[in-house]
């Protein structure tokens, strides 16, 4: 039986109980309270390496959240070592042992909750829901995959002549490479090393530049949890870590989240190198679609795009970037939906109510600023929010596209792009979507049953919903991944997703 997510029963616990996010006092019972305390100062992450330590500075303010020494290439090679000399004792591992850890590990996430929720707001500057929700899901990525190893990992016995036994079996690769983002610093960080480890491969993760202390509790707390200190090694580090770890002839395979860019590089080192061909798991970015018909109910569509397009300050894989509106509910679709956004308030996430928080960097921030100021000067804000200053804050967005095909890069923020189509164009916009070369999540309102099942059978996106906001993907009840451009799959919280780490191996033995 496959445990149902937190991702679904805390929040209806939450509700039955009557907590609103406004509400401290309910939400701090809700944490409980061994949260009560203020959470503790987060773990140092140091690495091997010739490295000075170095500040993390705060998205929300530039405050600094804490220190991390990173690693350098030797120092990543070093790890590597250690964690393939510990390979072979952890893969001989029971698979009923690994998961009984895993299970514990989400034990502990919920236990430090609090702790997660302060670094998740100040480290990554996600809001009080979103921090909320992370926690919930990485907690569910460890129970649902610890419940999908026992159900796969077992010995399989095959057919054959009187004389002869076959065997199925399965066991780790060797050691696996992480590489995750700064979006879901804890979430996709931990879903990708407990799903390394529970398969019984070593795993040396690379947690993304920004967010190394967020990485550096989880990796605590699955030491704590019985993980071996070898089998699971935190490389924080730029880019050339994990470049030194993918090109590492002792890499059993890499697992992957973040730009399409970087998978091909990825890629190209992994055919280079000597050693095994090894397998990538990539789960890249998309130009999100969502299609409304004149049929649905704009209230639920204005309510499903803001979630959609502006929750996570639009720092989210699965955001809407592309709303295409059948003409004739256009003109009062874009009213309603840029008075709504209008009440949207932007400003330090740690604060109850508001909404958008900042975007991750400097960086980031330039470029989005770049970008729109281009779409102004082209006369294509509809409309345009006001962000507070200083901080990396980009208010929302919402820009005019004359065609769909106008928009094929992923625009990472808060950006909204609003394309019309006629009635009888439905097909030939699906394929100009489709003509992304994306795949990754696609919406659809409408109250046409006909164009529901088309949908759901052509599935233009590896993520299809209908009638509802595209973001959250539940593990276990919406395996999230796409394809083309997308990544290569198998989905993340998905039934498929452990093969990938797997090796198969069959004994025939002549008895
Ligand atoms: N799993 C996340 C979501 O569904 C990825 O961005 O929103």
């Amino acid at each position: 039986r496959l445990p149902l997510p937190a991702q679904i029963y805390e929040p209806l616990r939450a509700n039955s109980k009557g907590v609103e996010f406004g509400d401290k006092a309910a939400l701090a019972a809700l944490l409980g309270e061994r949260d009560a305390a203020p959470p503790p100062a987060p773990a140092r992450p140091s690495a091997v390496g010739k490295n000075a330590a170095r500040d993390v500075l705060s998205p929300i303010d530039g405050a600094v959240v804490g220190q991390v020494t990173e690693t350098d290439p030797d120092g990543a090679r070093a790890m590597m070592a250690n964690a393939a000399s510990a390979f072979p004792h952890w893969n001989a591992t029971p698979v009923e042992t690994r998961a009984q850890k895993l299970e514990r590990a989400a034990d502990l996430i919920e236990a430090r909750r609090g702790a997660f929720i302060a670094l998740l707001q100040s480290e990554a500057g996600k809001t009080l829901d979103d921090a909320l929700a992370e926690v919930r899901e990485a907690a569910d990525m460890c129970r649902y995959y610890a419940s999908e190893a026992r159900r796969l990992i077992h010995e399989v016995r095959l057919p054959g002549p009187t004389g002869e036994d076959n065997r199925l079996r399965y066991s780790g690769r060797g050691v696996f490479v992480c590489i995750s983002p700064w979006n879901f610093p804890l979430a996709i960080f931990t879903g990708q090393v407990v799903a390394a480890l529970v398969t019984g491969n070593a795993a040396v993760a690379k947690p993304a530049e920004q967010t190394p202390l967020i990485a550096a509790l989880a990796v605590s707390l699955l030491h704590e949890a019985g993980v071996p200190r070898a089998a699971l090694q935190l490389a924080p580090g730029a880019g050339d870590v994990g470049a030194a770890l993918v090109a590492d002839p002792r890499t059993a395979g890499v697992v992957f989240t973040g730009s399409v860019e970087v998978a091909r590089h990825i890629n190209q080192s992994l055919a280079a190198r000597a050693g095994a061909i090894a397998p990538l798991i990539a789960e890249t970015g998309g130009v999100n679609a969502m299609i409304v018909d004149s049929t649905a109910l704009i209230e639920q569509v204005v309510d499903d795009v803001l979630a959609s397009a502006f929750r996570s300050a639009g720092q989210r894989c699965s955001a809407l970037r592309l709303l295409c509106l059948q003409e004739e509910i256009a003109p009062s679709a874009i009213e309603t939906l840029i008075g709504a956004t209008k009440e949207l308030r932007i400003g330090d996430p740690r604060r109850l109510g508001v909404h958008v928080g900042p975007v991750i960097d400097a960086d980031a921030k330039a470029k989005l600023d770049r970008y729109l100021a281009l779409q102004r000067e082209a006369g294509r804000l509809l409309y345009a929010g006001e962000a507070p200053t200083p901080g990396y804050y980009v208010a929302p967005y919402i820009v005019r596209l004359d065609r769909v095909a106008d928009l094929r890069e992923e625009v990472f923020g808060p950006v909204l792009h609003v394309a019309t189509w006629r009635a009888r164009d439905f097909d030939a916009l699906l394929r100009e979507i489709e003509a992304s070369g994306y795949g990754l999540t696609f919406g659809l309102e409408t109250r046409i049953e006909e164009r529901i099942r088309d949908v759901a059978t052509r599935a233009p996106a590896g993520n299809v919903y209908v009638n509802r906001n595209m973001i959250g993907a539940v593990v276990g009840s919406q395996p999230f991944g796409g394809f083309g451009l997308s990544g290569t799959g198998p989905k993340a919280g998905g039934p498929e997703y452990l093969r990938r780490f797997l090796r198969e191996t069959t004994v025939t033995i002549n008895t």
